[in-house]
């Protein structure tokens, strides 16, 4: 039977990478937050009282609802300007294709809402305003139409992807947890589409983009001589 390493020989770093974020991802009961807790006999303790609405984790979970819903939305303001502000048809692409899937995972976390209950509901989130301004400033501080502009923004815009496929991890652990399955089933499939994301993006970087920004750096030391 052919091996998987076989099978990842000859695709791309990020193409190998994906099929392992497929494997690593696909919810098992080992991964469960609810086994976590539960199987660890030095975490003995009784998760019911907190598991009900009135409870803390049970908070804890919406608070974290409300605030990717926050998130979701204030990366659908920026990513027009992203787009805009990239150099190369590839990113612009990969922006307007994370714009639409962005739309849909404001709509799945509405759904989320909706399954446990509650209303849809956005708190204010300083951690993702900061990963966003700091991919504002970027823009303003390369120079238009280069490469450098496009790793930049790369690099920018895994951060904020970093910090959603982290919350999402979360929430997914929570929603198991709190025996709420439909919510966890829909907050798993936007963990995947995060994490590919983040793949894609990196795809983009090595294909092209990082070469030629070096390039574009040996043209300037060369100017400067
Ligand atoms: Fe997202």
């Amino acid at each position: 039977m052919e091996s998987d390493k076989t099978k990842a020989a000859g695709t791309s770093t990020a193409e190998a990478a994906k099929t392992a974020v497929k494997k690593s991802t696909a919810r098992s009961p080992i991964t469960t937050g609810q086994n976590v807790m539960t199987d660890n006999s030095s975490v003995n303790r009784d998760y019911s009282q907190e598991a009900t609405k009135e409870g803390a984790l049970y908070k804890f979970f919406l608070d974290g609802l409300k605030d990717m819903y926050f998130a979701e939305k204030h990366i659908l303001e920026v990513l027009p300007k992203m787009k805009e502000a990239a150099t190369t048809g590839d990113l612009q692409d990969a922006f307007e294709d994370h714009h639409l899937v962005t739309q849909k995972q404001v709509s799945r976390l509405e759904k989320v809402f909706k399954s446990i209950g509650e209303s849809p509901e956005a708190k204010k989130c300083d951690a993702i305003i900061g990963i966003v301004k700091a991919g504002e400033n970027i823009i303003k501080e390369t120079e238009e139409g280069t490469m450098t502009r496009d790793t930049a923004l790369i690099i920018a815009a895994q951060k904020v992807e970093h910090y959603e496929i982290a919350s999402y991890r979360g929430l997914v652990a929570l929603a198991e947890t709190l025996q709420q399955d439909r919510a966890a089933d829909l907050l798993h499939q936007t963990l995947e589409e995060e994490e590919e994301t983040d793949l894609d993006l990196t795809d983009i970087a090595e294909s092209s983009i990082n070469f030629h920004a070096a390039e574009e750096d040996d043209e300037n030391d060369n100017d400067t001589d």
